[in-house]
């Protein structure tokens, strides 16, 4: 079961003996393949890079690692074991065999679940394929590329599912997965944070921090599901995708500790007058990325997530560390704001109705573990400056704290005049982005060398060192 077929789609689900589904998805490879070079990194995909590939769903044989050429990457589909006898863990089904089919009744809302997770896969790659032409280092560049052949996978494991078990209507949609464009006014991705640029390193590190990190517990939470090869699939995905937010928390650990060593080297401690990055710069992009992932959990009181609980679609991360698994008692005390006035009031919010809080509250602690690693860096190095994350209330677009409500980041509501005329304070303002992408003009490519903005990496991949060559020329 978990060894790898080398077919023309690797793959662990027995495909060629579904020839049906096996030459749909063989239609479909091409049309990736074209999407992939129009839209994936950009100027590099000649080259040879060190990336790390799956040939078996084991521990010690899915991360092989060898140079390949990013177009000839082997994507597939890969599903993590069944567990033998599984059985639902949540909601109304409570104890009852999980599906290996789509039950009809949940048709429809399970395909929106899968084409929404499925179309912020390539979105990622999108947002980032012009990174490589500014990267600070090769080791860099390298895990760019790394994290955008992976993304380009987690988009293969949504069309297995739309493609084996969705019909005509799936194929359609994954077809639209190609369609769609981050960014785009006409056919934008779906989500908000996944149409935002991403067109700096800096950015590209809290992205992976923060916005992978959503990935992580919309994964968690599917993984939950009744529906047995949604929840095999997603399994496999977060193997992959815990590298993602190493990169993003190692970057950005990294930056901080740079910034700590140039102040130390000025006189004034000033990390900018030595060509680095601010600590209120750094502040500022990390109120940006986390605000922007914040809404991607939908809003704090939702019926639809407490609908997906009941049907067993959608379950809590690790749904097995709750003591009740039907949440049909209980409440979730919430500070609301008040229709017409803005003002807070306490709210006890029936507990279905709040998953989509509860599966936040598990990634703000989280977040808020890799922040305490950051300030560390900090407090070794005597630098007083604490990196926070803002309030849940700041700068949402989602949620009953968006729609013309305004908070500072301590969570105290502002009017809209004085949002408009402070938000460059807590948000990257024009100049800001400007100044980052100033220290990255330059790519930097020798090995073993890397801008001036960021610390070398104390290790390499794979046990290689910092300064081997993970992308030759
Ligand atoms: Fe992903
Ligand atoms: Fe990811």
């Amino acid at each position: 079961m978990t060894a790898i077929s080398n077919e023309k789609i690797p793959n662990n689900v027995n495909l060629s003996e579904d020839k049906k589904l096996q030459r749909a998805l063989e239609q479909w490879q091409p049309s990736f393949l074209n999407w992939w070079n129009q839209m994936g990194p950009e100027g590099f995909q000649a080259r040879d890079v060190y990336l790390r590939t799956a040939i078996s769903t084991h521990v010690d044989g899915w991360a092989h690692y060898d140079f390949v050429k990013m177009p000839e990457y082997r994507w597939g589909i890969f599903l993590a074991d069944a567990v033998p006898d599984r059985k639902i863990g949540f909601g109304d089904l409570l104890g009852q065999p999980v599906w290996q089919d789509v039950p009809g009744e949940h048709r429809n809302t399970l395909r929106r679940l899968i084409v929404t997770q499925g179309d912020t896969e390539p979105a990622s790659v999108e947002q980032q394929r012009l990174l490589g032409q500014t990267c600070p280092s090769l080791y860099d560049l390298r895990n760019l590329f790394q994290v955008n052949v992976e993304e380009g996978r987690h988009l293969w494991a949504m069309v297995y599912l739309l493609h084996r078990f969705f019909g005509r209507d799936g194929r359609e949609e994954a077809e639209g997965l190609l369609e769609r464009r981050s960014g785009n006014q006409d056919k934008p991705r779906i989500l908000g944070a996944f149409n935002e640029p991403i067109d700096d390193w800096l950015s590209f590190y809290m992205f992976t921090m923060f916005t992978d990190r959503d990935g992580k517990y919309q994964l968690l939470a599917l993984a939950e599901s009744g529906f047995d090869p949604l929840s095999r699939t997603t399994r496999f995905m977060l193997t992959e995708e815990a590298h993602h937010m190493f990169v993003g928390e190692t970057g950005v650990q990294r930056v901080v500790q740079r910034t700590a060593e140039l102040m130390k080297q000025d006189k004034n401690e000033d990390a900018r007058a030595q060509g680095g990055i601010d600590l209120p710069t750094l502040q500022k992009y990390l109120n940006l990325w986390y605000s922007l992932s914040l809404d991607l959990f939908g809003s704090e009181v939702s019926t639809n997530a407490a609908s997906f609980f009941a049907a067993g679609l959608k379950g809590r991360a690790k749904e097995e560390k709750f003591e009740d698994h039907l949440a049909m008692e209980g409440v979730y005390p919430m500070e609301v704001p008040a229709a017409g006035t803005g003002a807070l009031e306490k709210q006890d919010v029936p507990l279905r109705n709040a998953m989509n809080e509860v599966l936040r509250d598990g990634y703000v602690e989280d977040c808020q573990r890799g922040v305490d690693r950051w300030n560390k860096v900090l407090a070794d190095r005597g630098i007083s400056f604490r990196l926070t994350l803002p309030s849940r209330r700041f700068h949402r677009q989602q949620g009953i704290f968006s729609n013309g409500l305004h908070f500072d980041p301590s969570g105290k509501p502002l009017s809209k005049d004085e949002w408009a005329r402070r938000k460059d304070e807590w948000l990257p303002s024009a100049a800001d982005r400007a100044y980052v992408k100033s220290l990255q003009a330059k790519a930097v490519v020798e090995p073993g060398k890397i801008q001036n903005w960021v610390a070398m990496p104390p290790k390499g991949v794979n046990a290689q060192a910092p300064e081997f060559e993970y992308v030759r020329a």
